[in-house]
């Protein structure tokens, strides 16, 4: 059986700031999807992280589908009426247009799309990023598709060892999707100089070259692109299908393990250590860290089973004990050097008008002068 599992995720407001949408905001999107999704979806799931909530799909209409995304985006309408009507902070923050047209793809909204033939079993994973950008997912993609340091089956399972080909999207490019594609292993010094800057260079998906199959995808939207200003940072989502010609489960949870540092944190202008937690779990010190969750199912003729927490383990306790100690790290040296991205990466206008009047202030001192002192 062919099916397509569609994830879009928006943040459309929340209780106390940034950090967590209300349980009444929750239940109308899932109660919207409920009563609107017959005949169209086979199944769903609706759940948060940080902020920010995602609506999982299983249908058979294929990827990019504009009555899935429409029913996405429809649902997130309702569920700023809520927000409003309960006074939530940044009610509607991620619809950035007015109407729906087609495809929620460049109208706020993240997507990650999967299609494909069912196996007998079917495990793949879902993941939600908040307090970051889609650059965040480069290293663990890398590392658990390309590194037999965290993949072992790279060595020891036959039906990975062609390797994976990685579609890398240029998300500066905003006229058109530029794409490029390259294998692992025969490029992988190519794909280590693309994924290195995560700002601009965004894995999209991956691909076995043993069977052909999709592996992954990735949501690739960066709201600044589409509004032009700050407007949030673009917190995403990502889908895996694990095990078999795929890395199991704990071979794509690995990397996680290294609470990476990426860029978002407090005002999406940071550098903060992403940190692996459990559903539904709020923003917190310095409106982060940059947290990820992850959700395990199978699915089976397009139903799923109930969600398992990847995350939700004594083994990550300690790897959060770690993270929030690379935060504080961190955050020691606030605004300085590495501690904030760079200029061009900066979520907030007023910093432009401030450089734009110092800049006023500077003088070229002239080569006499010089000499006099
Ligand atoms: C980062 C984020 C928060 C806000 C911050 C200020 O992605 O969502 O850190 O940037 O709380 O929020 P505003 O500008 O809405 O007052
Ligand atoms: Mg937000
Ligand atoms: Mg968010």
């Amino acid at each position: 059986m062919k099916i397509t599992v569609t994830v879009i995720k928006a943040d459309i407001g929340s209780i106390g700031g940034h950090i967590c949408p209300s349980r009444r905001l929750l239940a109308r999107v899932a109660e919207y999807v409920a009563d609107q999704s017959s005949g169209l979806i086979i199944d769903s799931h609706v759940g948060c992280t940080g902020d920010d909530i995602a609506i999982l799909f299983s249908h058979q209409q294929g990827i990019s589908s504009e009555k899935v995304h429409k029913l996405a985006w429809d649902a997130f309408v309702a569920g700023t009426e809520t927000a409003k009507e309960q006074g939530l902070y940044g009610a509607g923050q991620d619809l950035l247009k007015d109407a729906f047209s087609g495809n929620v793809k460049g109208m706020g909204p993240a997507v990650a799309e999967l299609e494909f033939e069912e196996r007998p079993n079917e495990p793949f994973l879902l993941f939600a990023a908040d307090k970051t950008d889609p650059g965040a997912y480069n290293l663990p993609l890398y590392l658990s598709f390309a590194d037999p340091m965290h993949n072992s089956g790279l060595i020891l399972s036959p039906s990975m060892n062609r390797g994976f080909t990685f579609a890398i999207m240029d998300v500066s490019h905003t006229e058109a999707d530029r794409v490029i594609e390259l294998n692992a292993p025969e490029e992988l010094y190519d794909i280590a100089a693309l994924l290195r800057d995560p700002e601009r260079f965004v894995v999209e998906s991956v691909r076995s070259r043993n069977n052909g199959e999709v592996a992954a995808s990735i949501s690739t939207t960066r709201l600044h692109n589409i509004a032009g200003k700050y407007t949030g940072k673009d917190d995403p989502v990502m889908l895996v299908r694990v095990q078999g010609a795929f890395p199991a489960t704990g071979e794509v949870l690995s990397p996680f393990s290294i609470g990476h540092y990426v860029a978002g944190f407090m005002r999406g202008s940071h550098t903060g250590p992403l940190m692996p937690v459990k559903k539904s779990t709020p923003t917190s010190f310095f409106d982060g860290p940059p947290i990820v969750s992850c959700l395990a199912f199978c699915v089976h003729q397009g139903k799923f089973t109930e969600a398992v927490d990847a995350f939700d383990h004594p083994y990550w306790d300690h790897i959060r004990d770690k993270v929030s100690r690379k935060a504080t790290e961190i955050r020691r040296q606030g605004f300085f050097g590495s501690a904030m991205l760079p200029y061009s990466e900066l979520e907030y206008g007023g910093i432009v008008e401030k450089m734009k009047r110092i800049e006023q202030g500077f003088v070229d001192r002239k080569t006499t002068e010089l000499v006099e002192h």
